[in-house]
């Protein structure tokens, strides 16, 4: 039996460069994965589901993406770290309806709660037509989704770092095409909607980070959606596009979400 470590991350040949980026990944490795995530992720290869793990592409308090190969191209694999860190940042309302499905004690239960409704939410937004990466399949904490990026590996940038030469009309229309479908097709709101987390890919926003969107007819739905519309009304007059709040509002339907009793 192959360690889980071993097919996680094939060991590489032995130059130099090879054992100086070994060390590097392993010490990243060390650090990121337990013996359950790798073991998740060696389910997820037996699966089919990539052939190994890459790069990250991002890493931080609450987990990492990382690039993952296939025969075919690349997908992305979101890895949530095990630990109490991200629920401590949770809105609430998440939290209380996290509490009636796992037991507060048990961490790791909420983590892979966590990861499943990601993907989840995920499959919704996708199949309503809200471009965001494909859910392929997620395994306790591990999430496998399509990746977004070039043909080359190189994976796309965030919306707040990659304006650049972008036509802010266009991209105007478009986020406002990709709220309305998620408001009016899918029934949800982000959540957590900023420059931050949607990815400018082939001039096209991919909307990412979805765990924490909410059903419109949720109570706080309407107050989350007005911090997403207010974040990007902001975002697009700094790009010289002056949007008044209002406008973004009626431009993506927001009003009917969770309408207030008259
Ligand atoms: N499917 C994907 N394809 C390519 N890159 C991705 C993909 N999903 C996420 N990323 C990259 O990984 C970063 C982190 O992803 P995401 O926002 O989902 O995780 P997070 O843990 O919430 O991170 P943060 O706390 O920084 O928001 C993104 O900003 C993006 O650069
Ligand atoms: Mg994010």
């Amino acid at each position: 039996m192959p360690r889980p470590e071993d097919v996680a991350f094939p060991p590489r040949k032995e130059r130099f460069e090879d054992r100086r980026k070994e060390g590097e990944s392993r010490k990243l490795r060390d650090e990121f994965f337990d013996h359950s995530t790798l073991l998740a992720v060696s389910r997820l290869i037996t699966q089919g589901q990539f052939e190994a793990l890459d790069h990250p592409i991002a890493t931080g308090k609450e987990g990492g993406v990382f690039r993952a190969t296939t025969p075919g191209g690349f997908r992305a694999v979101k890895i949530y770290r095990i630990g109490n860190s991200v629920f401590r940042t949770l809105p609430p309302h998440v939290l209380e309806e996290f509490r009636r499905r796992a037991s507060a004690q048990n961490f790791s239960r909420l983590i892979t709660a966590w990861t499943r409704r990601e993907h989840t939410i995920l499959g919704r937004l996708y199949d309503a037509g809200v471009r965001t990466p494909e859910p392929y399949a997620y395994d306790r904490n591990v999430l496998v989704m399509g990746f977004v990026g070039g043909a080359d590996g190189e994976p796309a940038r965030r919306l707040i770092v990659s304006t650049a030469g972008a036509d802010p009309e266009a991209l105007y229309a478009d986020l406002v095409r990709q709220i309305r479908r998620m408001i009016s097709r899918a029934h949800l709101v982000h959540g957590d909607l900023s420059p931050y987390n949607v990815l400018l890919h082939q001039g096209r926003l991919v909307l990412i980070d979805v765990a924490q969107a909410m059903p419109t007819d949720h109570p706080q739905a309407r107050a989350l959606l007005e911090r997403d519309l207010k974040n990007f009304a902001r975002f697009f007059s700094r790009l010289g596009r002056p949007t008044p709040f209002d406008d973004l509002w009626r431009a993506t339907g927001a009003d009917a979400v969770h309408p207030p009793e008259r």
